[in-house]
């Protein structure tokens, strides 16, 4: 949705592929399907011009371009279901039967290295009849963050274009025209690897920050400080160091565990990646383990969780860490009011069956205690609203307030 928004930005003219109706229906009347900060200000500009939704793939044969943006969800073991790209590949396939010029097939989903190269290429080329000089093949991840995905793509640190052959690489760095970013131009594996390991990579960062923060917080030191010295190392960077709940959404869990398996697969033990999951699931569970130290026995404690999505700016409760916590709290007798400016009714599908409030002081009204599990800026100004709360015992996953009675995860 925002590659394709942002590619109409830098002049192309796009169509979205989407099978089910009522995105399409939302998009082509400039309504988001998602809500992504500017997504609806690019909608509006270009909708009815130079963008517009489909379900069908009949055009793609009049097209020089088609990426593939499917989701590449976690299977029952972890790996990467592979199947929704192989469907996108079959019908592109089957499009350009009828292609006159030279296409290229991008691929933008997260997939395991080797995927454009065996399933995708394959894929296509039986589909299309198999002429091969009409056809090439890149591999351009993206490296978008959910809120800021509109910003990331118009302002990229870098742009991987993984090809094989130098014309498909050049007419993929041709869209891109407009933006100003080192270009990495290497192979097919290379690039779908590439995404792994940045993911991977600022996976680590965070558990290695909430391990060391875990440490710190048994010897009263403010992990925050300690991390302010360590990341102006040049070498390290201050970035992806913030201790906390651990980390959730719909990319960080699936690519490190997707990478976990292929390297099992290969016959590796993959034992620094176990770890960083192994971290991130301890972690929101210490949340509740900090609340018991407070007030003891949570059996009919009324308690509020302010924060549901998996981080701020965004109703996405992917693996959100209050989702454990919540189910945590749950387990051990506890009556939960939880308010989140965006995610509520996304929470909902996951977990009904607690009381959803319109706004934190309505959760913190006579609450026992509250947790805080999102980084949204509004909760920060909160402090005169824990004066609702029976007592003001606030556990805070994510150093977001400036109040001073609220005790930290990690400090
Ligand atoms: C992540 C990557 O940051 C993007 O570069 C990548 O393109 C994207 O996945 C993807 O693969 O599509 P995203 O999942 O949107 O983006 O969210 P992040 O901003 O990376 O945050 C992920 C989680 O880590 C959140 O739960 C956040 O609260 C947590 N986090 C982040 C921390 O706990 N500490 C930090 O220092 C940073």
């Amino acid at each position: 949705m925002v590659s394709s928004a942002c590619f109409a930005e830098l002049g192309h003219s796009v169509d979205i592929i989407e099978i089910d109706e009522r995105k399409v229906e939302a998009i082509n009347s400039g309504k988001p399907p998602i809500y992504e900060k500017g997504l609806e200000e690019l909608l509006s500009k270009h909708v009815g011009s130079n963008l517009r939704a489909i379900t069908g793939y009949d055009n793609v044969r009049n097209t020089d371009l088609s990426f593939i943006c499917v989701g590449t969800p976690s299977g029952p073991d972890g790996s990467a279901d592979l199947s929704m790209v192989e469907t996108a590949s079959r019908s592109i396939g089957e499009s350009l039967k009828e292609r006159v010029g030279y296409h290229v097939v991008v691929v933008k989903s997260t997939v395991p290295p080797g995927t454009t190269q065996n399933l995708v290429m394959s894929t296509v080329l039986m589909n299309s009849g198999g002429i091969r000089e009409k056809l090439g093949f890149a591999m351009n991840p993206e490296f978008l963050r959910e809120g800021l995905a509109v910003h990331d793509f118009m302002h990229p640190d870098r742009i991987v274009i993984g090809s094989s052959e130098a014309k498909a690489r050049d007419l993929v760095e041709s869209a891109y025209n407009g933006l100003n970013a080192p270009i990495v131009r290497v192979g097919l594996s290379a690039a779908e690897m590439t995404k792994y390991a940045s993911n991977a990579l600022l996976a680590t960062k965070i558990s290695f920050s909430n391990e060391i923060g875990n440490i710190c917080k048994k010897m009263c030191i403010d992990v925050y400080e300690v991390m302010r010295g360590v990341g102006m190392d040049h070498r390290i960077s201050p970035h992806f160091l913030n201790a906390g709940a651990g980390f959730g959404g719909s990319c960080f869990p699936k690519d490190v565990m997707a990478m976990i398996r292929l390297g099992e697969m290969l016959g590796e033990d993959p034992v620094l990646l176990k770890s960083v999951i192994e971290v991130n699931e301890r972690q929101p569970l210490r949340m509740v383990e900090l609340l018991e130290n407070r007030i003891g026995s949570l059996f009919g404690k009324e308690i509020a969780v302010l924060g549901l999505a998996f981080k701020n700016d965004t109703d996405d409760v992917r693996d959100s860490r209050a989702v454990p916590v919540i189910k945590e709290l749950k387990s051990k007798g506890a009556r939960i009011r939880a308010y989140d400016p965006l995610a509520a009714s996304n929470m909902r599908g996951i977990i009904p069956d607690i009381e959803y409030c319109e706004s934190a002081a309505g959760a913190l009204k006579k609450a026992d205690a509250c947790l805080i599990m999102t980084e949204w800026p509004e909760f920060g100004q909160l402090d005169e609203e824990f004066d609702l709360m029976r007592s003001r015992v606030i556990i805070e996953g994510r150093n977001i307030l400036l109040c001073e009675d609220a005790e930290g995860i990690c400090w």
